[in-house]
């Protein structure tokens, strides 16, 4: 139960999401009106400050006392509690570092992320996104849009970044699948499924190594810049961030679209979606290093901080009618990809994906429909992002 007094901070539950309610909480308006800073504490005792207004999200994710660096005391690892298998541990998960050791990462990978380079590929995206949806049509009239193309969708596309055989896409696929399917798979199982990839990208690395192409392993080798197993770290976050993330948001831009459909072909409905759900809401996670004020509230050297993009999405200080669907609205400075040096690489990528997704389906199956109310639809709280664990559909 939450509770507060007038001197104290208001101390708040975790997880944060309970079964039934909408999303983002309604309950992020309250902690965004009262102190904007809230604190909760995780299973294991440790204590985290949630920050829900914009501005103060920003101003977090910019701020040199504060750390991404997990081996820091008072990280707020939330894996353990999201039934996630932490892989923070592996050399080259930069997400994980702060400068200067980021910046060598960082830099190496931009050129791999650039508007120019993603448009190259989007023949390579258009074909995935036919393909899927070949085979759905092929399957009948009725498919469940999370198993059958939001998820697969941008597996194939990473295996076809990274340069993955065609002939190794299924065993990509499913393992990449097993990791995110937190419901149907074991901590066991998915603990196995990190392992092979691994196993399979330093083998990736090491044929790629003797025998380059024109892939991005290739291009990173050639730079000389990372050793070979942080390039296999590299390349597992590469799999990791871009996998679930870009999925859900798929899944729930599409329910979106169907219950707004004045807005189906117009591709600024993309950007709304990634505002509007917010999927990673939990994904920034910093700890202060030096006592530093927030909000007025002073947060101590070694205390865990989670900026909330979704609560900062939903800020009436920062959006008009935030909870409103409006893909015309004209301020673009949302935090769905986080901000600040950790900035998600991906981003470019991501909106190419989500906008040949939107439109190919909707041109392929224009009666493309919801098989179950609005209201069944299995919305995922126990993972780290928000989604769907299902959505069924017919035409
Ligand atoms: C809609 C889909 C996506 C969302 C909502 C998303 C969200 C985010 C967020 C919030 C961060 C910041 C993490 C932090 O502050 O600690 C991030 C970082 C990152 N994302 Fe994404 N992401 C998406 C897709 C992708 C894709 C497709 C890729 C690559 C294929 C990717 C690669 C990365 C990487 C490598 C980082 C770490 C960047 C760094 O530490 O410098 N993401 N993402």
């Amino acid at each position: 139960m939450d509770k507060m007094t007038s001197t104290e901070p208001r101390v708040v539950g975790f997880p944060l999401r309970t079964p039934g309610e909408p999303f983002p909480p309604p309950r992020y308006e309250e902690y965004r009106r009262d102190t904007g800073l809230v604190l909760s504490y995780l299973p294991n005792g440790n204590k985290v400050w949630l920050v829900t207004r914009h501005e103060d999200v920003r101003a977090v994710l910019t701020n040199r006392k504060i750390s991404s660096n997990p081996d820091h005391r008072g990280f707020p690892n939330i894996s353990d509690t999201m039934g996630v298998p932490r892989q923070e541990q592996i050399p080259g998960w930069f997400v994980g570092l702060d400068s200067p050791e980021h910046d060598r990462f960082r830099k190496a990978l931009i050129p791999e992320f650039t508007v120019r380079r993603v448009r190259e590929m989007r023949p390579a995206i258009e074909r995935t996104v036919e393909e899927r949806i070949d085979a759905m049509l092929a399957a009948g009239n009725s498919a469940d849009l999370v198993a059958d193309f939001a998820l697969p969708v941008p597996s194939l596309v990473i295996s076809t970044l990274l340069g993955v055989p065609p002939v190794d896409r299924d065993f990509f696929e499913s393992r990449t699948r097993t990791l995110v399917a937190i419901r149907s798979s074991t901590d066991q199982q998915r603990d196995t499924a990190t392992k092979e990839l691994l196993r399979y990208i330093n083998r990736l690395v090491a044929i790629k190594e003797k025998w380059p192409g024109d892939d991005l392993i290739s291009r990173l080798l050639a730079t000389g810049t990372l050793h070979s197993q942080e390039l296999s770290g590299v390349l597992m976050l590469l799999l990791i961030a871009g996998h679930e993330t870009t999925a859900n948001n798929i899944a729930l831009g599409v329910v979106t679209l169907l219950l707004n459909p004045e807005w189906i072909g117009d591709d600024r409905a993309v950007e709304e979606t990634l505002r509007f759900h917010s999927v990673a809401d939990l994904v920034s996670l910093r700890v202060a290093v030096e006592d530093v004020e927030i909000s007025g509230q002073l947060v101590r050297a070694g205390e865990g901080i989670i900026p909330l993009v979704a609560a900062a999405n939903h800020d009436t200080d920062a959006f008009e009618c935030p909870h409103r669907f409006d893909p015309a609205r004209t301020e673009r400075h949302h935090v769905a990809f986080g901000y600040g040096v950790h900035q998600c690489l991906g981003q470019n990528l991501v909106r190419v994906e989500m906008e040949i997704a939107y439109r190919k389906l909707f041109e392929r199956i224009p009666d493309l429909q919801l098989a179950v109310p609005v209201e069944e639809l299995p919305l995922k709280y126990d993972g780290v992002l928000c989604g769907l664990h299902e959505l069924p559909v017919r035409w």
